[in-house]
């Protein structure tokens, strides 16, 4: 069985269980997304301020700086630059202490004004009567329904982002909670979030991507009513694609005793790693929140965790038992460390495998256990060469990654385990096996399955600096709040081996502003290395030349498109290596190849490379780029320059292909779209041609062919309609209706087969392929009829009954015979009955502007998706039906259960 399909046979845990809590400890961990209140907008009535902070007014961007400015970078927020005139006071003495424990410098930290000014807004009131607010279940995504605009430019995705939002809820707190710490864990609130207890304004974070979390004892009443409000204030033009809006992440409550593994409080190294043994160090930071000093004994044990995240029954091996005095209101940290013998290896799958441990501390004070945590990481050695690339464990790896932005397509950026697994998986398929976090931190489950199935990641921060990229984006807010974004970001993820290297920042403006960008640069490759010792920094830049001074600031070089694409001629490749002689290069974004699935457009280009425009790829008035797979942005390059680039210049450590999945916003060529077109997956999941030229590439052994375009062409009878051919073969040979258009074979630095010559007649193309002139593979593409029926394929049939687990539901228009026919564009009426539910549905057309809550959907280019989860606590049966007029209707059956099966 393929490595990647054993992935679907693998039980979810579900990353919104009930409360963990481990055996004699009285911490406890509980997911509380379920029955929250949910509103739009501030109380009419308002009269207080609750603006984070004063906000410019331009809804364009400043003029971008050019390669030639070196002007300093100021230190000045964009509000305090430019003219503004929106109200004051504003929040942010309130919220900005809640970043506290991430400023170094204690000095620099800030203290709550004593006047709560905002405490009696009506919303945050906890007699406020809410019950006619929506009930909604976190993570959500305000703005996903809908409706699209056609106004304005689509970089942001058309959906109704900007605005405020509230969200409320009541908490579990006992009589018998009275004496313990109560936090509340966010991992992503988009965006400015301010959160009260019981009317009192406690804190907050306004970075939408950042995980963080507030304390909230001294507001709790154990045993009484306890009401949470949280404000949300979403701005126009502050993203560059998607932001999605809301509570989109999961949130928890965290009760702990007084005494405490601090918040993400452990850090584990590996050093010395053989397959013989390796050392496994282990920093345990506890926090004594209780009135009198604390002496405590910590001890962990190390036991080995199986595919599923289940621990073995017996350790492996264990720490050394370690001693802390703390005093009141400190933290202190022991360190120790074990040896692990034989250790079993996390690394990159088809060659290694992702195993993985756990360190389980327990702290005692007086005998008494009074906190248990649990630590998981993997064993594994990672090396940076400048002329050889990635080694892991030894074995040099070839980055074969992709950037993905955070949204799920239809679902949009509401986080989704089940969806980010799907996206996960096909990537694996296509022999993906490394991921960029374009570009932010992700949601902390993702890197729980990026540990778990094997894949290596870029995690980056920032997409701006200082230096604006659009005017109410993350640089208003990065001089107050970059060191407690990275030193968060960082100590959340640092754990987990899946993380290979830090990027501090994506193409900021700060590459090319002479020394200030550099040392801004500098200080966060600091902070990264003091959080971090044993992992590499980057950065993404897409215009920064080897005499600027910025690129010798990081640890790895990332290069965007210079390799092939804004620089190739010549490619700037050589010159970075040559200037930087100690420093690993890697196309930290590579290709931005252009496609809409299953739309082929002629004539079709001779080259193997060429930017999209009127009569070059472009169906300008459908708004549609050719599935031909040769056509890319102006600075961009096709997967097959890129191959050829990098193959050319092995001391590159490989690529990061913008993008693995279409992402919403950011429609190039068409702004007035509402979705990308760089995914070589779609919007809905479905695989574009390119999924195969990358998979013939970078799954070399495994056998495959694809043909494309469709052989369905009733207008092209008799005109040149040419046939290309991805194969990890080397050579093949094409017949159409058994008649032989030739044998080619592969040239140096080609990746592809075309029959550019073929003539359309319809019937069957057939393609032979061979390696090392042994037979290979083959593939066939059959010409279709009219529609005559709808089929539908569920991926999977068995489902979790807790509302979050998710079947994706395939509808393929085919013919009498069962061809699919290619081009079908029928309207879908989805009908669902029994135990289950439609979330969304989609087609992966950029330019649809249907709600993706709809249960109606055009068919594009042959096929639609519907999305489908179980009712929670309701196991059973799902039947759903796809209707179209005249055609026969298709079904599936889905099950589910309270219990993985
Ligand atoms: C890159 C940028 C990405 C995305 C891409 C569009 O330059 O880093 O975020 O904008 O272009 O193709």
């Amino acid at each position: 069985m393929p490595y990647w399909v054993q992935f679907s046979f693998i039980l979810i845990l579900a990353a919104t269980g009930k409360a963990a809590v481990l055996a004699d400890s009285p911490r406890e961990r509980s997911c509380i997304n379920e029955s929250w209140r949910f509103t739009k907008g501030d109380p009419t009535n308002n009269t207080v301020s609750l603006l984070y902070d004063v906000r410019p007014q331009r809804t364009t961007p400043r003029l971008a700086p050019t390669e030639s400015d070196s002007s300093q970078t100021s230190s000045k927020t964009a509000a305090e630059t430019d003219n503004t005139n929106t109200p004051t006071p504003v929040i942010k003495q309130w919220i900005l202490p809640t970043g506290n424990e991430f400023i170094k410098d204690p000095s620099r930290r800030f203290t709550s004004p004593s006047a709560r000014s905002s405490d009696d807004v009506t919303y945050a009131r906890p007699t406020f009567d809410d019950s006619s607010w929506q009930e909604i279940n976190l993570p959500h995504d305000w703005a996903i329904g809908g409706p699209f605009t056609h106004a304005g430019g689509g970089g942001m995705g058309r959906l109704p982002t900007a605005g405020v939002g509230w969200y409320r809820k009541q908490l579990d707190i006992s009589a018998h909670d009275a004496g313990k710490c109560i936090f509340l864990d966010l991992d992503g609130a988009m965006s400015y979030a301010a959160v009260w207890l019981n009317g009192h304004l406690v804190g907050g974070w306004p970075f939408g991507y950042a995980s963080w979390r507030l304390e909230l004892t001294p507001f709790v009443t154990p045993g009484g009513t306890n009401v949470l409000a949280i404000r949300l204030d979403n701005p126009p033009n502050s993203s560059r694609w998607y932001p999605g809006a809301g509570i989109y992440r999961n949130v928890w409550l965290i009760k702990s005793a007084p005494v405490h593994v601090a918040h993400w409080g452990t850090f584990v190294t590996t050093s010395g790693v053989s397959r013989e043994q390796a050392t496994v160090s282990l920093k345990v930071t506890v926090r004594n929140d209780s009135r009198q000093a604390a002496g405590v004994k910590l001890s962990t044990e190390l036991f080995s965790l199986d595919a599923v995240g289940k621990k073995t029954p017996r350790a492996v091996t264990s720490i050394t038992p370690a001693n802390l005095q703390i005093a009141p209101g400190e933290n202190a940290v022991a360190e120790g460390s074990a040896i692990v013998l034989s250790p079993k290896l996390w690394g990159p799958p088809p060659t290694q495998q992702p195993n993985r441990y756990v360190a389980i501390t327990t702290v005692s004070q007086d005998g008494q256990t009074v906190d248990t945590f649990e630590t998981p990481f993997g064993i594994r050695a990672l090396k940076f060469d400048p002329n050889q690339g990635v080694f892991v464990n030894g074995e040099r790896i070839e980055l074969k990654g992709v950037c993905n932005h955070h949204d799920l397509g239809a679902l949009g950026a509401a986080f989704n385990y089940r969806a980010a697994q799907r996206q996960l998986m096909l990537l694996q398929e296509m022999g993906c096996n490394a991921i960029r976090t374009s570009h932010n931190p992700p949601a902390p489950e993702l890197l729980e399955l990026t540990d778990k199935m094997g894949f290596l990641v870029m995690d980056e921060s920032f997409d701006v600096w200082v230096r604006e990229k659009t005017p109410l984006d993350f640089h208003l807010i990065f001089p107050d709040w970059h060191q407690q974004d990275l030193r968060a970001h960082l100590r959340r993820d640092r754990n987990h081996p899946s993380v290979i290297m830090w990027s501090v920042g994506n193409e900021v403006s700060e590459q090319y502003t002479g020394t200030n960008g550099a040392a801004l640069a500098k200080e966060l490759c600091d902070i990264v290395h003091e959080e971090d010792p044993t992992r590499p920094t980057t950065t993404a830049m897409n215009w920064a030349q080897p005499t600027n001074a910025l690129p010798g600031t990081v640890d790895v070089i990332g290069l965007n498109y210079q390799g092939a694409g804004i620089r190739s001629i010549p490619g700037k490749y050589p010159a970075f290596h040559e200037k930087f002689p100690d420093k690993l290069l890697i196309g930290s974004e590579t290709a931005s190849a252009l496609s809409s699935r299953g739309q082929y457009i002629f004539p079709v280009t001779n080259a193997n490379s060429a930017p999209v425009g009127r009569n070059s790829g472009e169906d300008t008035s459908a708004r549609q780029v050719s599935a031909y797979e040769l056509y890319c942005a102006a600075f961009g390059a096709s997967a097959d320059k890129v191959f050829a680039s990098q193959e050319k210049h092995p001391y590159v450590g490989g690529e990061f292909v913008w993008t693995g999945w279409d992402y919403l916003g950011e429609p190039t060529p068409f702004d007035s779209s509402r979705s990308s077109y760089s995914g070589i997956i779609d919007l809905a999941g479905f695989k574009k041609d390119r999924f195969y030229l990358y998979q013939a590439h970078w799954r070399a052994d495994f056998p495959m062919a694809h043909i494309l375009p469709h052989w369905t062409w009733p207008e092209r009878v008799g005109q040149v309609t040419p046939v290309h051919v991805f194969t990890s073969g080397d050579e093949g040979e094409l017949f159409l209706n058994g008649k032989s258009l030739g044998r080619k074979k592969k040239g140096p630095y080609e990746y592809r087969l075309r029959w550019d010559e073929a003539v359309y007649t319809p019937g069957t193309l057939k393609v032979v392929t061979y390696k090392a002139g042994k037979r290979w593979a083959t593939a066939s593409m059959r010409t279709a009829g009219t529609a005559a029926a709808l089929k539908l394929e569920a991926d999977r049939d068995k489902l979790l009954a807790n509302g979050r687990d998710l079947s994706f539901i395939t509808v393929t228009f085919v013919d009498a015979g069962g061809t699919p026919v290619p081009r079908a564009d029928n309207r879908v009426h989805f009908d669902i009955e029994g135990q289950g539910e439609i979330v969304a549905t989609d087609n992966g057309d950029p330019t649809s502007f249907e709600s993706f809550e709809s249960h109606d959907r055009n068919a594009f280019n042959g096929l639609c998706l519907a999305i489908i989860r179980g009712k929670t606590g309701r196991p059973g049966k799902i039947h759903i039906t796809a209707i179209a007029e005249g055609l026969k209707a298709g079904t599936a059956t889905i099950h589910t259960g309270l219990e993985n099966n």
